[in-house]
């Protein structure tokens, strides 16, 4: 995420008299927000970029209130990606290289605690024999 980015979005709100809004940077492994403040987290196409997933589940654990909802849509694996797949920059930008194991990554999601784990859309995605988007909703 970069200041330009964030200074869009400020820009885009003001212009469209958006004032019950507010941009935070942060990093989505480190969240600038307080334990147990947060109604619902959504996030499109982010978590497979991150490198430490299981971080990233705690963070969105942490902030949500009790019986807060995650709400997603993200790329994971329907399959291992061999090794020269794995360190192709242009795959990792196209969410493919960075994503894991749908399998790895629902399990994760439960070990952090989310309960109500559900898929509501699976569609093939980017490099399709390996890549899937979910859509997914869960609670804390
Ligand atoms: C595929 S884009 C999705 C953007 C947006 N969510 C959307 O739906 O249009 C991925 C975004 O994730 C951001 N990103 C990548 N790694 C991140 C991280 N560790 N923490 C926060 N944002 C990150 C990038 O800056 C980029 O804007």
């Amino acid at each position: 995420m970069t200041d330009e980015m964030l200074e869009k979005a400020r820009e885009n709100a003001q212009k469209g008299g958006f004032t019950n809004v507010e941009f935070k940077k942060g990093d989505i492994e480190n969240l600038p927000l307080d334990d147990n403040s947060v109604d619902v987290v959504i996030s499109n196409c982010v978590i497979n970029l991150a490198p430490d997933k299981a971080k990233v589940f705690k963070e969105i654990y942490r902030v949500l209130k009790t019986g807060g909802k995650l709400m997603v849509s993200d790329v994971v694996l329907i399959k291992p990606l061999p090794e020269d797949l794995k360190n192709d920059k242009d795959l990792l930008v196209g969410c493919v290289s960075g994503a894991i194991l749908k399998e790895d990554y629902l399990n994760l999601l439960k070990q952090t605690g989310f309960v109500n784990i559900t898929i509501h859309k699976e569609v093939p995605a980017f490099l399709p024999d390996f890549g899937l988007s979910i859509t997914f909703s869960a609670t804390k």
